[in-house]
């Protein structure tokens, strides 16, 4: 028979995470668990959910691709005039999430954004190919748009006006860094017994605690 969705569950019995293998610091157990999904996940392991709110309160949640991260936060690109560019500009709050499905793993971000330095953005926009570029260019991104064709005659006319020359950064187009103050690690645990260590960032440091799952 087939199963109902209330009968659709998975146990999690893979892993286990413990305080004693935090480190001090979250961004190097992102780093850990970063390396381990892009080396055993079978989808996209930078794909995560960044969430944004606009003046009324009201969430928006969107997929991205995290394209870099360090001390200092973690990194996407897009476009400053979408409707995320927008909701960031009147509220520089985010919220992100990946979830790892083959390794039973979630991690939460939370923190203010900022825009990342025009050179950070015109060294990952020159990085693309081609057709991102003027992806980028031709995209008026969260804006309604006639049809499909709108893309593709802008796309044809930039064509022709980059035959020969590359194309600069958009000045619309660039990266945002969110600066974390807290980080959840979640590791799946059988009978719904997981294990949450969440770092806190704390008159600049981070404190960790476990959460409840
Ligand atoms: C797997 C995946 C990766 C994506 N990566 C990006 C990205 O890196 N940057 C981006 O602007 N949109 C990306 N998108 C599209 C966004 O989900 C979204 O449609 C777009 O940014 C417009 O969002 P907004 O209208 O809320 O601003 C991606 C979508 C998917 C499904």
């Amino acid at each position: 028979m087939k199963p109902t969705i209330a009968d659709l569950r998975r146990d999690y019995t893979r892993d286990g995470l413990t305080e004693a293998q935090a480190p001090v610091e979250p961004h190097v157990l992102f780093s850990t668990w970063f390396a381990q999904a892009v080396e055993i996940e079978t989808t996209e392991a930078n794909a995560m959910m960044l969430a944004t709110v606009d003046s009324a309160g009201q969430p928006h949640l969107r997929t991205l691709l995290l394209k870099g991260f360090d001390e200092r936060g973690f990194v996407f690109f897009t476009n400053y005039q979408s409707a995320k560019g927008e909701q960031l500009s009147a509220q520089p709050l985010a919220a992100m999430s990946f979830w790892w499905h083959d390794l039973e793993r979630q991690v939460r971000i939370e923190g203010m954004v900022e825009q990342v330095s025009p050179e950070e953005s015109d060294a990952y926009f020159h990085s693309r190919p081609m057709g991102s570029r003027l992806g980028a260019w031709t995209s008026p991104q969260s804006e309604v748009i006639a049809g499909r064709e709108v893309l593709e005659q802008r796309l044809a006319a930039l064509e022709i006006q980059y035959a020969e020359q590359q194309p600069p950064r958009p000045p619309h187009w660039g990266g945002y860094r969110v600066v974390p103050s807290l980080i959840e690690f979640w590791q799946g645990r059988s009978s719904r017994l997981h294990d949450r260590l969440c770092y806190r960032l704390k008159a600049g440091n981070w404190v960790l605690e476990r959460l409840a799952p």
